[in-house]
């Protein structure tokens, strides 16, 4: 896939998906923004960039706050020139169960993981309707699809991902934008080291087809299918990346 004279933004680029999103879209020619709450990680990750020759900046920002992501966006498009995708994967997550989870954690949860898509997202598009062009793909999870246990928030919040991308899909395909999302199982990053219990681990990979938790680098290559030419008909379509998990029902001949 070509990238070249493309300009992006990754939400989240400084660890996991984002990160390698950020990679791989570098690599295939964008000039990519790197905006994180970790601004140290951020700028590695920009820093790594530019080492090879291509052009990246790293952006500090709480994709939870309206003035901070539409500061983002407008540095993206003043010091790279305009801004055609959005891959939008900074999030949080949580393993609590429902009982337990505090209305604290609750809000923090959706504000971060929905808000900040809406947020960004509206961002974003406001400036790809301007030049009638613009790919915008969301990270939601599979479990916006599976009611998992200890996935209350987190879950909710993702299942508000998916219906939001379908009507940002709906409205925005006369501007020339498309959006869609990815919906991962089970991959191996900074977020689920912090949030699969060794006891998550093993059932969860019980229940994937593939029998093992995905990559970053396999999430980010279907991100890149989502926001090359090669989509331009693709719209409002989420994704999943999960090894099978989510078509999965009896597996009689698993362990
Ligand atoms: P990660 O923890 O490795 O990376 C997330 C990045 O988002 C971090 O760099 C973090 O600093 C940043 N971030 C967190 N809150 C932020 C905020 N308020 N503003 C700006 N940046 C913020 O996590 P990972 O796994 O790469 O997750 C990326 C996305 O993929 C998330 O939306 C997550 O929910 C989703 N996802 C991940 C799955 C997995 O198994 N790893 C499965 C399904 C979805």
């Amino acid at each position: 896939m070509d990238f070249a004279g493309k300009i992006a933004l990754v939400t989240g680029g400084a660890s996991g998906i984002g990160r390698e999103v950020a990679r791989q879209l570098s690599a295939a020619g964008a000039a990519v923004a790197v905006a994180d709450i970790n601004i140290e990680g951020a700028e590695a990750v920009a820093a790594e960039l530019v080492a090879t020759g291509a052009k990246a900046i790293a952006i500090a920002l709480d994709v939870a706050d309206a003035d901070q992501v539409n500061a983002g966006v407008a540095r993206t498009c003043h010091e790279l020139g305009g801004l055609h995708i959005l891959v939008h994967s900074a999030g949080i997550g949580v393993e609590r169960g429902f009982l337990e989870t505090s209305e604290e954690e609750w809000r923090r949860i959706i504000n971060v993981d929905l808000t900040g898509t809406f947020l960004c997202g509206q961002a974003a598009a406001r400036e790809m309707v301007k030049g009638g062009y613009g790919r915008i793909v969301n990270i939601a999870s599979t479990a916006a699809f599976r009611g998992g246990t200890g996935r209350a928030a987190y879950g909710a919040a993702k299942g508000g991902v998916v219906t939001l991308t379908r009507v940002m899909a709906v409205e925005l395909a006369p501007h020339g934008v498309t959006v869609n999302a990815l919906a991962p199982g089970a991959i191996d990053t900074e977020l689920v080291a912090k949030m699969h219990s060794t006891k998550t681990r093993q059932v969860y990979t019980r229940a994937i087809p593939e029998d093992r938790y995905g990559t970053p680098a396999e999430v980010a290559s279907a991100a890149l299918y989502l926001a090359s030419e090669a989509a331009r008909y693709v719209t409002g379509h989420i994704m999943s990346v999960d090894g099978g998990f989510l078509a999965a029902g009896l597996m009689l001949d698993k362990d």
